[in-house]
């Protein structure tokens, strides 16, 4: 011993055993281990280089403020279309307490009045209705609405001067009632950070309506549409409670 080579803190060195490929070396050693020179693969270069430089036009394209590109905003326009399209399958809804107990009880159109307030309401009472500037919604306690016909009064008119807006000039009659009953079914629900109670404690919501029978033909509907959607369980399970 003591012939080997010392590092730069004066500490011995095994020599290095074994093959040493004949890369060529950078130069470069630390502690006395030498680099080799040995370059990622093209292919893999070539990748990295080119996803960068996908990224800018991506970027540009789909961050860049313009309408309509993001995967969210494809969503909500492909979703109001659909709603337009199952509007033409109810008509035009009655504006009335009946109406708004009734969808109340059917998940699938529930749906529809979700996407309305995710669109309208979602700002001033929360994705999930626990409130912001608005109330929760999610409580048992409210301050404008004492029956749940009053929602749609609400949503038709507005409340406190214009701070919850009136909706009856910018929604359509089917977008209210639907709206409402949607509200409605927040009641009960668990909001994340909801806001505490406001007004006063109200009886529960009216009990599903008897299947009443409608005109033959809107009947002979109804059902067609509850054996080929699967939703239509919950209905019947909710109904049935
Ligand atoms: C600009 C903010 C704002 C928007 C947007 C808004 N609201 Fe409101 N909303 C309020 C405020 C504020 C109140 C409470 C009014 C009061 O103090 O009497 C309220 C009250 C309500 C109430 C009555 C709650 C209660 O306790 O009496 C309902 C129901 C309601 N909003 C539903 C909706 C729906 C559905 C939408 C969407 C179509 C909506 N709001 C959009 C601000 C808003």
């Amino acid at each position: 011993m003591g012939n080997n080579p010392k590092n730069q803190d004066g500490i011995e060195q095994e020599p290095i055993v074994g093959e040493i490929p004949d890369d060529p070396l950078t130069g470069h050693a630390y502690d006395g281990i030498q680099e080799f020179d040995n370059p990622l693969p093209g292919w893999w270069k070539w990748m990295f280089i080119g996803s960068i430089m996908f990224a800018f036009p991506y970027a540009a394209f789909y961050h860049g403020g313009a309408e309509g590109r993001t995967a969210t905003e494809r969503y909500d326009k492909a979703l109001a279309e659909n709603i337009r399209l199952q509007f033409a399958e109810i008509g035009e809804l009655k504006m009335d307490r009946a109406t708004v107990v009734k969808f109340l009880y059917e998940p699938n159109w529930l749906r529809v009045g979700k996407s309305v307030f995710k669109t309208n309401c979602v700002s001033c009472h929360g994705a999930d209705g626990g409130g912001l500037v608005g109330p929760n919604l999610t409580d048992d306690a409210y301050k404008n609405v004492k029956d749940i016909g009053d929602i749609l009064n609400v949503l038709e008119n507005g409340a406190a001067g214009g701070a919850m807006p009136a909706w009856k000039t910018r929604l359509s009659p089917n977008e209210l009632v639907l709206a409402a009953s949607y509200v409605a079914s927040l009641r009960g629900t668990e909001a994340a950070d909801g806001k505490p109670a406001e007004g006063r404690v109200i009886a529960p919501w009216p009990e599903a309506p008897p299947e009443e029978a409608p005109a033959a033909d809107e009947a002979a509907d109804e059902t067609k549409e509850d054996a080929s959607e699967d939703a239509s369980e919950p209905t019947a399970e909710k109904a049935a409670t």
